[in-house]
């Protein structure tokens, strides 16, 4: 088991020796490397069991850091990037030489956020050097949002875990960049559509579901548990698995018959935020139970919903 613990010096000098340690931000916890030393990158992808091909995101403290990494020059970009960040959001800009090309799978865009926890922001103003971190579980599996998940699927193959306690957002960033000289989303996640197109009007989408994607985080099958996972209406799925120990993800009022199923509300009120805090977390807990199968309540397709049905439909591809 890695040592978790709030010591931002020993996170600093570790990962300045070429380590990896496992730092909190507001959407996930991720696994992070000095983004400037490729062995220490290296061992991000051995880590993680994560193919090649799948470039990373690079940690930055301020919106002034990024000039020796990447070009921020378009103006809708600039301004998303004052409205949300620190916060779930990452900008694809043409990379600078100064990043490897192993961070970026060779992709001329390197992928740049500024997240929003204290912790995390006090470490990257100390160290001086971007951090690469992908979330922090293995390949395709669901996304930690609290240090004990890191510890128990990577606790192995780290160093430190920083402890930041659960995330506040509990989904990935919204990946955000250019496509034919128009803003587009590439990866739903914790920033909601609707607020980006407050600030750059209409956006265009590029959310794949092939198994060849621009963004791997498109994967049709990803963040995944390993119990078969169906997502839909509740009821129907009930009937459908009838005989068999389901864990329910319900939203909601639960009228349904539970008989000895485990129910797992993400939000009795129905609050998509805190669906969004609960999500993977109730995905992890339901898949170390003895249920045969997980069912899970599909969302109102709007705010963080829309990127909420997202996951659950790569976690049930
Ligand atoms: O909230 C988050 O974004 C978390 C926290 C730790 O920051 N990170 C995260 O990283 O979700 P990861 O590696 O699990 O997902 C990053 C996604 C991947 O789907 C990757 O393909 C895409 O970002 N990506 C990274 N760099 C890219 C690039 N240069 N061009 C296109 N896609 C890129
Ligand atoms: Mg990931």
């Amino acid at each position: 088991m890695a040592e978790t613990g709030k010591n931002i010096d020993l996170a600093a000098e570790l990962l300045l020796q070429g380590k990896l340690v496992a730092i909190p931000t507001e959407t996930v916890y991720g696994l992070a490397a000095n983004a400037l030393n490729e062995k220490a990158v290296l061992s991000v992808f051995e880590a993680k069991q994560r193919p090649f091909f799948d470039p990373l995101i690079i940690h930055l403290p301020n919106i002034e850091s990024i000039v020796k990494y990447a070009v921020l020059e378009d103006e809708r970009l600039q301004k998303l990037a004052k409205a949300f960040w620190p916060g779930p959001l990452t900008l694809l800009l043409p990379k600078k030489d100064s990043i490897p090309g192993l961070v970026t799978s060779g992709l001329d865009r390197v992928a740049v956020r500024i997240p929003n926890h204290a912790l995390t922001l006090e470490l990257l103003n100390k160290i001086n050097v971007p951090l690469a971190a992908p979330s922090a579980n293995p390949f395709g599996y669901v996304s930690p949002t609290e240090p004990a998940h890191v510890n128990k699927q990577l606790g192995t193959k780290i160093d430190y875990i920083l402890d930041g306690g659960a995330c506040d957002v509990g989904l990935e960033s919204t990946i955000v960049g250019i496509e034919n000289d128009k803003i587009c989303v590439y990866r739903l996640g914790g920033l909601a559509i609707e607020e980006i197109e407050k600030i750059v009007g209409n956006i265009e989408l590029m959310i794949n579901t092939s198994s060849d994607p621009k963004v791997p985080g498109q994967l049709k099958s990803h963040y995944a548990p390993k119990k078969p996972l169906f997502s839909g209406d509740i009821k129907q799925l009930l009937e459908k698995n009838k005989g068999k120990k389901i864990a329910v993800i319900c939203f909601g009022e639960e009228n349904f018959s539970k008989e000895d199923h485990l129910i797992f509300n993400l939000s009795r009120t129905k609050d998509l935020g805190e669906a969004a805090i609960n999500l993977f977390n109730y995905l992890r807990v339901a898949d170390d139970s003895d249920a045969d199968i997980v069912i899970c309540e599909e969302l109102p397709n709007e705010g963080l919903g829309r990127a909420i049905n997202d996951r659950l439909k790569r976690a049930s591809a």
